[in-house]
């Protein structure tokens, strides 16, 4: 009895291309066009003939959702922590759990990250992306999207492009300049397609210089397809294709799959404008084979014992997790070195404030990005673990040897959340007078931050001696922040936005027309200069500048070296720096390297990161951190030519423990 041999396109020996064609060729128009939207809010839907299964999708970026699984997984540190962290192997192990818990959770795709950049700092999504700064962007995002894909489960890049508010998010045009787009909002895109090959992007609610994302040929084709090489499938965010008048300009721009449901792409409407000559078989096909594609490399037509086994709620999950939120933590102020508190040196504390005791994890909560974990450690839970039997919990301020005060934002309206943006950058007032008011009483008065985007602090900091950016740090958000607090974990962190001083400090905030903008548009004005790049250029001191953290111990560095002065075409320079933990804890630092392009035809940032090293030392211990400078860290995008390019001159190359703090530079000359 001879095997059946399946059919080619199930047969599993083929190569994935020509398993596509053998079932491309197999579809009607009618079934291909069914492929085209989505169903019952997550999944594309199935077609029984050719035993086509259903590609199932999830939310978010911090973990799998519960909305879209109904199932209770790792709540992650959110992205900004993530980003905060400067460690390129945390996205990676990241991407890894979450690619495992989707598969887990019977689900193909999962709907991240979101590497729209931090345009403003009210932005509300701000806590569900990374940075305002490209290249850590990509640096963070590329590991993250391969961690995921290793697990034979698709990322979706999102929000493709220029999102990066929430006010009037569905039909705002985000007017931005060719350089602008091409130096800031594309740029991290196009790395993370070039380098992690994600087999998903979505498309924005918004529009992009007057056409909507999901019907935009610039963006979707002619951009991301033909130019970067992108090879996967568009698809809609939910329900964006709603405000677009009829389906061929989604067809002909490159969009594969409308979600949740039918909108635009009906069956009949499709029909219709093909009858009418809008679009062709041929469109259609090209749209089919990406998301076919994306298919088979999720093996959806591979059989269970060919794929990697997913898992959820494993102990090292959690770990990781509390890892990332430890490795996240951002030490702003530390007057008098009054951190670590010492608990044999310490009887009691009190820990007051309104996240002290706030679980951030909860359906829906903050939108889409929510996850419902088994546990959450809140803060007040991992100090009082922390301390038990060795120091006392008070709640009389005045008596208490510290005050830890837990405040903060949180995922409701207005504040960190997905639908709308913060109306103001300083913390609510009741925070503020809590905060005067317990200074007043005890001088040991430590402010922890639980938010996901910037706070302004001039009305308070100067009343207390220090201050821990902490984030949404995730499911064991809490055992992370009594580490660092009692001083198990030396916080390394670094901030991936600038803290300003106030908001007409921002380059967003010049007036309504740049944010959040007039008429249903928002102009970027700025252009180029967004985050510490407007900062430098306009000398304005922030709060905390981009790349800024402490830690308990110091750092000194040392012997900056270059294996050459000056280099052309493809060549590359190597350059070592040694850094040294002078203090008496052990401790990691992220060493950053910025650019700065003495002269040059286009008016350039004063400086760019173009490089960073986290390096782990022992106290007294020395290390040496190596960077490769090649011609693609001096480029610039000329909007004459419409090209990418480097042009000949002096290169400063700037080394930090911050993005205002430069330790060591020197000079290289690109011919
Ligand atoms: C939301 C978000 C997107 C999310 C999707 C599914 O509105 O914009 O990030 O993945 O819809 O929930």
């Amino acid at each position: 009895m001879t095997d059946i041999q399946p059919l080619p396109y199930m047969d599993i020996k083929l190569d994935i291309e020509d398993r596509i064609k053998d079932l491309l060729g197999r579809l009607s128009l009618a079934e291909k066009f069914r492929l085209l939207s989505g169903h019952k809010m997550w999944t594309t839907r199935k077609i029984k003939r050719l035993k086509i299964p259903e590609l199932g999708t999830t939310d978010g970026p911090n973990g799998c959702a519960f909305h879209s699984t109904y199932k209770r997984n790792t709540l992650f540190p959110t992205s900004i922590c993530l980003a905060a962290t400067w460690n390129r192997e945390l996205p990676l192990k990241y991407g890894e759990v979450i690619g495992l818990e989707t598969r887990a959770s019977g689900r193909h795709m999962i709907l991240a990250p979101g590497i729209n950049i931090d345009r403003s700092p009210l932005n509300g999504r701000t806590f569900e992306y990374l940075t305002e700064d490209p290249f850590l962007n990509k640096e963070m995002a590329t590991p993250y999207v391969k961690g995921v894909q290793s697990k034979r489960i698709s990322a979706c890049v999102k929000h493709y492009a220029a999102n990066n508010q929430e006010t009037k998010r569905f039909t705002v045009s985000s007017e931005v300049g060719e350089r602008a787009l091409e130096e800031i909002y594309l740029r991290s895109f196009k790395a993370v397609v070039q380098n992690a090959d994600p087999w998903c992007v979505m498309a924005c609610y918004n529009k992009v210089n007057a056409i909507y994302g999901c019907e935009n040929k610039f963006l979707l084709r002619d951009t991301l397809m033909d130019k970067w090489g992108f090879t996967g499938f568009v698809c809609s965010d939910w329900f964006a294709t709603r405000k677009i008048v009829g389906s061929s300009g989604c067809v002909k721009a490159g969009l594969s799959l409308e979600m949740p449901h039918t909108m635009r792409y009906k069956i009949k409407n499709l029909q219709t404008e093909f009858d009418q000559g809008k679009f062709t078989e041929q469109d259609i096909d090209f749209l089919v084979t990406r998301l076919l594609r994306t298919m088979f490399r999720v093996g959806l037509f591979d059989p269970k014992e060919h794929l990697p086994k997913g898992s959820r709620n494993l102990k090292e999950h959690w770990e990781l997790s509390q890892k990332i939120a430890e490795e996240g933590i951002v030490l702003l102020k530390n007057d008098k070195n009054i951190l670590p508190l010492d608990p044999s040196k310490t009887k009691a504390i009190c820990v007051l404030g309104p996240n002290a005791k706030k679980a951030m994890g909860k359906p829906f909560y903050g939108g889409s990005s929510a996850v419902w974990p088994k546990h959450e450690v809140t803060p007040y839970k991992g100090i009082e673990r922390k301390i038990k039997g060795r120091v006392v919990l008070t709640d009389d301020m005045t008596a208490a040897d510290a005050v830890i005060l837990i405040m903060g934002l949180n995922h409701s309206g207005h504040k960190d959340a997905e639908g709308s943006d913060r109306q103001r950058l300083e913390l609510p007032q009741q925070q503020v007078q809590l905060i005067k008011e317990t200074a007043a009483k005890n001088q040991n008065t430590i402010v922890v931050l639980v938010n996901g985007s910037p706070i302004a602090m001039s009305e308070w900091i100067q009343d207390v001696p220090a201050v821990v950016e902490s984030w949404y740090g995730g499911m064991e958000g809490g055992t992370a922040l009594a580490n660092v607090l009692f001083g198990d974990v030396n916080p390394s962190g670094k901030l991936p936005i600038t803290f300003p001083e106030k908001i007409s400090d921002s380059p967003a905030h010049v007036s309504e027309r740049t944010f959040p903008g007039v008429d249903l548009k928002v102009y970027y004005d700025e252009g180029i200069y967004v985050g510490y790049r407007h900062f430098d250029k306009k000398d304005i001191k922030p709060l905390f500048p981009f790349g800024f953290g402490l830690s308990y111990t110091t750092y000194e560095y040392s012997n900056l070296k270059v294996d050459k002065n000056r280099f052309s075409g493809t060549n590359k320079i190597n350059l070592t720096v040694d850094v040294t933990n002078t203090g008496s804890r052990s401790g990691s630092e992220v060493v950053q390297l910025y650019i700065r392009d003495v002269e040059c035809s286009a008016d350039r940032p004063i400086k760019e990161l173009q490089g960073f090293n986290k390096i782990f030392l022992k106290s007294k211990e020395k290390g040496t951190v190596s960077f490769t400078i090649d011609k693609s860290n001096l480029e610039f995008y000329d909007e004459k030519e419409h090209v990418w390019k480097a042009e000949p001159g002096k290169f400063e190359i700037l080394i930090g423990s911050s993005s205002r703090d430069i330790k060591l530079q020197t000079t290289i000359e690109y011919q």
